[in-house]
């Protein structure tokens, strides 16, 4: 279902992401943490991009500058300097919508730090909050441990009364098992009006959005709540262990859905794909995979064990064997890396090149069908077609201040051991042999020698043992 509802244009967005989060222990607010690959305000973001055609309003505060930063133009930023609780955050970003006055006649409600909920979810509580007339629908969920949630207190028809916050629940009310995800869709009319009679007289002292619902109904408004499927979806991230059951989550459903574009994963819970990434139809994923970032792989490539890579762009047909690890790199069809190889950034590997085990490369370019099949250090370098690299090449890239160029022709072979000291040049067709410390350009077609040439001491080692 999801992507073909049209977004809504009478729907407004509040986002509240004011909140550091204490429990994360961390010197990064909640929201800019990441998951799947993603500060996981994105996926919020996301939904909301969906869901309305208006840009959302993102509820700020810690961290403000950086949040803002993140977020760019997907959001309109309202700020809230104190943290005076969630009714007084919705305040606030209900302040900017009237401001700039075109508020729509519905508005969401999400919290930047719960990304796991579906877009066909939201459209279930906007269609039955729309059939119903309700001033609010609420996402609620069935937990076993109710936890911390405030409580949905119901009454005899089903109609919600009013929502209890755990620490000021009585005995009785913290036994319910229906809970507040922490998601709403209110008539925007009413909620201006009950926003506006708010008091913060309970536990914690702060204004409780959730206490808009006992005004709405002692008002004569009706308020309904959709019970969420599956109860992950309201799952906030308030602690480092919530943000491993996003992340779990996230991981399950991309692979999940890689498998269903056809994908063959051998060990889909031993490998770890970022929601960023990409991959094409029949290519099979072995297990202790990482694929991070912009990665985006072709079809019918062979990704070994312990592989990581990100920000990878791969071709079709390509192998990359046991333990390679490569970053923003473009491999082309039909290539094949590793076991064991290091792509640093800049490698460009052109089609049906083969880089062996052992081989590390950076910003280099390789023409189509070249290798370097063994023990190498390749960096700042272009390297043509059906060049050959052998064993133990290094380009000896830097003199200590600048970093210097090696050009190697099409055609040219370089022999085992070879350390060619840059800037240099070897030209179209040339050879260069084996052992050979090359500080001089190679002319085209012709052979570089630069080792002493051997000695032989004949019956040198009896003698030395007398
Ligand atoms: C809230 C609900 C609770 C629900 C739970 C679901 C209230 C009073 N309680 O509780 O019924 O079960 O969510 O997760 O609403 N925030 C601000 N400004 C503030 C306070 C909070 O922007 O002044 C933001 C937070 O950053 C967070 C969201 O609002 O993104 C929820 O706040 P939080 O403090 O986590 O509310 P809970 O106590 O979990
Ligand atoms: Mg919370």
């Amino acid at each position: 279902m999801s992507g073909e509802r049209v977004k809504s244009v009478a729907l407004d967005v509040i986002i509240l992401a004011a909140g550091l989060g204490t429990r994360m222990k961390s010197s990064t607010i909640k929201i800019l943490h990441e998951a799947g690959g993603r500060p996981i305000v994105d996926y919020v973001l996301d939904l909301a991009a969906a869901l309305s055609a208006a840009t959302p309003v993102l509820v700020i505060g810690h961290q403000r500058e950086a949040v803002k930063a993140h977020c760019g133009t997907r959001a309109r930023y309202a700020v809230q300097e104190e943290q005076l609780g969630t009714g007084h955050a919705v305040m606030m970003g209900a302040a900017v919508l009237t401001a700039q006055g075109h508020a729509a006649p519905d508005v969401l409600v999400l919290s930047g730090d719960v990304p796991l909920t579906r877009e066909d979810t939201l459209w279930e509580l906007i269609d039955e909050h729309r059939r119903s007339g309700n001033s609010a629908t609420i996402l609620s969920m069935r937990l076993e441990e109710p936890a911390m949630y405030g409580r949905i207190i119901r009454d005899g028809s089903g109609q919600v009364l009013r929502i209890v916050e755990a620490r000021d629940a009585s005995a009785e009310e913290a036994g319910i098992h229906e809970v507040n995800g922490g998601i709403y869709v209110f008539s925007t009319e009413a909620l201006l009006e009950a926003l506006a009679s708010l008091s913060s007289e309970n536990a914690q002292g702060e204004y409780y959005l959730t206490d808009v619902i006992e005004i709405f109904r002692k008002g004569g408004g009706a308020v309904g709540a959709v019970i969420a499927r599956d109860p992950v979806e309201t799952l906030g991230v308030n602690s480092r262990s919530d943000l491993a059951m996003v992340e779990q989550e996230l991981q399950q459903r991309k692979i999940q859905s890689l498998m269903e574009a056809g994908v063959t994963f051998r060990n889909p819970e031993a490998t770890l794909v970022d929601t960023t990434v990409e991959i094409g139809r029949d290519t099979v994923v072995y297990p202790f995979v990482t694929l991070e970032g912009s990665t985006n792989i072709g079809e019918r490539c062979v990704i070994e064990p312990g592989v990581h890579l990100r920000d990878v762009t791969v071709g079709n047909g390509v192998v990359i064997k046991t333990g390679t690890v490569a970053e923003d790199s473009v491999i082309e069809a039909g290539a094949s890396v590793g076991p064991c190889a290091h792509l640093r950034p800049g490698t460009h590997l052109g089609p049906d090149v083969k880089i062996g085990n052992f081989v590390e490369t950076k910003k280099a370019t390789f023409q189509s069908g070249a290798k370097a099949s063994h023990l190498s250090y390749i960096g700042d370098a272009e390297i043509g077609s059906n060049v050959n690299i052998g064993a133990g090449t290094i380009t000896c890239n830097y003199d200590g201040v600048r970093k210097n160029k090696t050009t190697i022709e099409d055609g040219a072979f370089i022999g085992s051991d070879t350390q060619l000291i840059a800037p240099v040049t070897i030209g179209r067709g040339a050879y260069v042999g084996a052992g050979s410390t090359i500080t001089k350009d190679v002319p085209a077609g012709s052979l570089a020698l630069s080792r002493v040439p051997q000695k032989i001491i004949k019956d040198w080692a009896p003698r030395q043992k007398k």
